[in-house]
């Protein structure tokens, strides 16, 4: 199969602006106009609530996997196929074609990727992610940490390339938070209701 070709399909899988169009439709707003802007699970749950926010959590995670599935569907079920049909499609929600080549943060993609390409190792990396949040009360912090610790944990499952996929996807999530850090510096970034610094 023509690499180009499982890359286009899978970007455009990712480009599927599901908050966007989540908050357009049954809404009737635009969150990319309110609270960080951004379009992903964060900010629809901030601006759109808990129904949204699950919803669009799912169709994120959703694209995600179904984008890394793809040379699985098409009969080519090759890891290292899989792994760049996961980049293609995480690259699409960070600069879907739907949106004039802007879009999210690559934390729900990316955990979609993981969940098609290996799911015990998705559900080590959501306890982590939890974990942190629990701990920082921060999602973008938990993201960050949380990517660079799953790079790391990667290690034990000697899948080299695998280890190289999510060293990529850190990368670019780390890179996609920029507006995060500068607020995480200045002491403003949105904490959530449930986390420890409620207690302290
Ligand atoms: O889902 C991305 C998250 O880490 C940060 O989102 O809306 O607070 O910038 P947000």
């Amino acid at each position: 199969m023509k690499i180009a070709l499982l890359f286009i399909l899978s970007y455009l899988l990712g480009s599927f602006p599901s908050g966007v169009i989540i908050g357009n439709v049954f809404y009737h707003k635009d969150i990319r106009d309110f609270g960080s802007g951004n379009i992903g699970t964060t900010n629809t749950f901030r601006v759109l609530g808990r129904p949204a926010g699950v919803v669009v959590l799912i169709l994120d995670i959703f694209k995600g996997a179904l984008g890394t599935y793809l040379p699985v569907l098409l009969g080519y079920p090759h890891n290292y196929l899989m792994l760049i049909a996961g980049i293609a499609a995480v690259i699409g929600h960070c600069y879907s074609i739907f949106l004039k080549f802007t879009g999210g943060k690559a934390v729900a993609t990316s955990a979609g990727v993981l969940l098609a390409y290996n799911p015990q190792f998705f559900l080590i990396a959501i306890t982590i992610f939890l974990i942190i949040l629990l701990l920082s009360s921060m999602v973008s912090v938990s993201s960050i940490i949380g990517s660079v610790l799953v790079v790391l944990s990667s290690l034990f499952l000697k899948d080299l390339p695998f280890t190289i996929l999510l060293l990529v996807l850190a990368t670019f999530l780390i890179y996609r938070h920029r507006s995060n850090i500068a607020r995480i510096k200045a002491g403003t970034e949105s904490i959530v209701p449930f986390g420890l610094v409620h207690y302290l």
